[in-house]
């Protein structure tokens, strides 16, 4: 296999015969794989099925002299609040509880910042002429399905391996009409990038115009590492605080990639005063969130170190997988001299850069061969990637033996759509 931007167009066109019968015999398998969403496999599930038999009798429904089976606590049960407190170094008092993910408590922070304001918004949202979002890309595409929903204008900042573009990012904070920023911090989706602390210093000590601007650090991958030592991270809550910006803050995570995704608990954690305001706005729409599950969750994971222990258990199942992707690129896509990709010590994905203006057309290929990806573009504001090259590959979910498979006809489309962009 060589270079194909070395090639004469007779040698492209052999090259593309052999690639497509290969496709044409993969299709022929009927195969039916998936690498779109970051979803655990069941042997992660499988791990950590004994929390379902933490709570079993009346006895152990009771904590802190609350019974979780009735009505109370909105702000969440008193342990579920000390257990996120210890994942994100941050106060009890600063953290808000949540039921089923965390992409629910981001959604209903920007909704009321919409229908009614944030603690410092001159007005609510809906009443402004033009609101605008800072969204880091490549990014997670559902974070840009929220500012899209409420019809905020979306404008695309570059990723750095320090994170995003600070620069870039300080000049559009000028404009009062930009309130607010999507950051992944830790493994970013899908760059898998871990913020410096020069990035983080820059976020907390911000200046924006907009008196109400919102730092939505979603902290999704806090303790996901699956290669190396889990890294610790700094609390960007102090660290605003320090820097006067006390309020300007909101950061999520969840159990999602812990436990079971979409039956686990997340947290809203955010200065007290911002807790106290959201836990007003949300009095109206919940008496509690579901506190049986706050429960089980902290009495089967404890705290943050014991958490690291199944982390590490996580990771064990994780880490061939991701070789798998790794070296299926390396062996089949570097020799070519197209594409490139991150290769992270943490998080759920990896992201290629195809060559530009092929990755459309080679996930379409996929889907005709029966593999299913994140669709191209789905990484950027509005679905358009203005380079057409970037691909989530998310290998969590299929066995071994699939995403090697699904690999190789990945790997094939993406060559297929590239040397017929070369013959172009
Ligand atoms: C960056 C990021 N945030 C949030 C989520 C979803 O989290 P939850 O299940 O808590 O809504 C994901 C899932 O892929 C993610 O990648």
């Amino acid at each position: 296999m060589a270079n194909y931007y070395a090639m004469t167009r007779q040698e492209l066109e052999e090259e593309y015969q052999k690639e497509y019968a290969h496709f044409n015999a993969c299709k022929e398998q009927n195969l039916n794989l998936n690498m779109a969403r970051g979803k655990p496999s069941n042997d992660q599930l499988d791990l950590v099925i004994n929390m379902l038999r933490t709570l079993n009798d009346a006895q152990a429904c009771v904590s802190d002299d609350i019974d979780v089976r009735n009505y109370g606590e909105l702000e969440g049960m008193p342990c579920a609040r000390a257990y996120w407190a210890d994942m994100l170094d941050c106060k009890p008092s600063q953290t808000f509880v949540g039921g089923v993910s965390s992409l629910n408590l981001m959604f209903d922070v920007i909704s009321r910042a919409y229908t009614h304001g944030l603690l410092h918004s001159p007005k609510p949202w809906c009443k402004e002429d033009k609101i605008k979002f800072l969204c880091p890309s490549p990014g997670y595409d559902r974070h840009f399905r929220i500012t899209e929903f409420f019809g905020i204008e979306m404008i695309t900042v570059a990723m750095t391996d320090e994170g995003p573009n600070m620069d870039q990012v300080e000049e559009y904070v000028q404009d009062p009409c930009v309130k607010g920023i999507w950051c992944v911090p830790k493994y970013s989706n899908p760059d898998g990038i871990v913020y410096s602390e020069t990035t983080i210093q820059r976020f907390a000590n911000l200046k924006p115009a907009a008196p109400d601007f919102a730092i939505m650090w979603d902290n999704a991958y806090c303790v996901h590492e699956f290669r190396g030592e889990y890294k610790p991270f700094p609390d960007i809550i102090r660290l605003c605080e320090q820097a006067g910006n006390p309020d300007m803050v909101y950061e999520f995570a969840s159990t999602s990639k812990i436990t079971f995704p979409g039956s686990g608990i997340c947290v809203l954690a955010c200065s007290e005063e911002n807790i106290a305001y959201f836990s007003k706005l949300f009095s109206v729409q919940m008496i509690s969130n579901d506190k049986v599950n706050q429960l089980r969750h902290v009495l089967y994971l404890k705290d943050k170190e014991h958490t690291l222990k199944i982390m590490q258990k996580h990771a064990k199942i994780l880490r061939p997988k991701f070789k798998v992707v790794s070296e299926s690129l390396h062996r089949m896509i570097q020799p070519c001299g197209f594409g490139r990709w991150n290769e992270p010590k943490g998080g759920y994905f990896v992201s290629l850069y195809t060559m530009p203006g092929t990755a459309k057309r080679a996930l379409a290929l996929c889907k005709e061969a029966g593999v299913t990806m994140t669709p191209a573009g789905a990484t950027y504001p509005y679905g358009i990637d203005p380079d057409d090259s970037n691909i989530r590959i998310a290998p969590s979910l299929p066995p071994v033996e699939e995403l090697e498979k699904a690999m190789d006809v990945f790997c094939t489309c993406l060559k297929i759509a590239a040397i017929e962009k070369l013959l172009k």
